[in-house]
């Protein structure tokens, strides 16, 4: 299928702004392609940023039926533009579009839409240090009508903007507080779709924990609330005796993140050992007290690694490594970003190069 590019006039073009704010700042141009039933997708264009005209009873506005994505771009030293896993994100976004019953969409020509919307935004792909260029393909269901069943059109769309270094100076540990009350995700539900009904439904336990000064929520199972799932927008490993990192078995309510996918790939080759593993709360703690895990962490896109220096579960506060980045996060912290920037070597062919000239 063909993409009609309509690109802004190039004096129009606003490019890169010194200050942007992450998710707030977007880039000059989007991709959009629509869907109906037995026309499939049609109209494929890229064109400058733009709001949507929906009827308002749009199915995505009263029964959520809606998916998106998270990836980012990143600048390397030749200037070029590196994307990361943009395959293996499709890929998911595709799992999700089948479970939310979408349509799904051709990988390799959502492969072509990132590039077309790259190339011509690719002043919006920061230089600095730690910056990036977030990327958010996302679905809605589009039939204008209340009846509850899946939708008969979709639109797709792919909107990005740029994203500043996640932690300023140096690796923050957060505190993370563990969910006893609510619940995020139930295995045989929506959970491992990321689609946006299960972020809504975090928002309440999340803000919450903030008032208590928590910066994120840690979620446990919904059946027997016992074993540990993820944390925010994040999966998450913890660190034994330095050497093996374990992280809970995918049990259908997690997303499978790809952060996840990389760092079980990559660790080994790093020298670490890996494991997938149902964990209960309670041996985490326990293991937290004796001293057998010596780092904790979250990964996903947005901070790629993310420290965690305290768990609270039941009013009780557990330090780990200290409140200190480990040595084993800020290891694979760096290996993938040099990765995704194009300062380490690729063996995985993890990454899609961009040309932007
Ligand atoms: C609920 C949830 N878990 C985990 C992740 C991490 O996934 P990824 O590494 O693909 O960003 C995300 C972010 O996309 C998320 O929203």
């Amino acid at each position: 299928m063909f993409i009609n590019i309509k690109p802004l006039d190039v004096a129009n073009r606003r490019g890169c702004p010194d200050e942007f704010s992450f998710g707030a700042t977007f880039s000059d141009h989007m991709f959009t392609q629509e869907y109906a039933a037995g026309k499939g997708w049609h109209n494929a264009e890229v064109t400058p940023y733009h709001t949507l005209s929906l009827d308002p009873s749009a199915a995505v506005l009263h029964y959520s039926q809606e998916i998106f994505e998270g990836l980012k771009a990143y600048r390397n030293p030749n200037g070029n533009i590196n994307l990361f896993r943009p395959l293996e994100n499709c890929r998911r976004f595709n799992r999700s579009a089948e479970r939310m019953v979408m349509p799904t969409v051709d990988e390799n020509f959502h492969l072509e839409a990132l590039k077309a919307l790259i190339k011509l935004d690719h002043a919006f792909v920061p230089d600095k240090p730690g910056a990036s260029l977030y990327i958010r393909p996302t679905m809605i269901a589009t039939s204008p009508k209340l009846g509850l069943g899946a939708s008969k059109s979709y639109l797709h769309f792919i909107i990005t903007g740029p994203a500043g270094a996640y932690f300023q100076g140096g690796f923050n540990p957060i505190s993370v507080c563990i969910a006893n009350k609510y619940r995020r995700a139930v295995a045989g539900g929506v959970g491992e779709a990321k689609t946006g009904g299960n972020y809504a439904a975090s928002l309440y336990a999340s803000e919450e924990a903030a008032k208590k000064g928590f910066s994120q929520v840690l979620w446990l199972d919904a059946i027997e609330g016992r074993y540990i799932e993820e944390v925010g927008a994040m999966n998450i490993c913890f660190v034994y005796e330095g050497k093996t990192i374990v992280t809970p078995s995918l049990s259908g309510s997690i997303l499978p993140g790809i952060t996840r996918n990389s760092i079980l790939q990559l660790a080994p080759t790093l020298g670490y050992d890996v494991s997938e593993q149902r964990l209960d709360v309670n041996q985490i703690v326990d293991d937290i007290k004796s001293g057998k895990i010596t780092e904790c962490f979250g990964c996903g896109t947005a901070a790629v690694i993310s420290p965690v220096g305290s768990l609270s579960y039941m009013d009780e506060d557990y330090v780990i490594n200290d409140n200190q980045t480990g040595t084993v996060s800020q290891h694979l912290y760096d290996h993938l970003t040099g990765i995704q920037y194009g300062t380490i070597a690729d063996p995985f062919d993890w990454i899609v190069e961009v040309p932007v000239k």
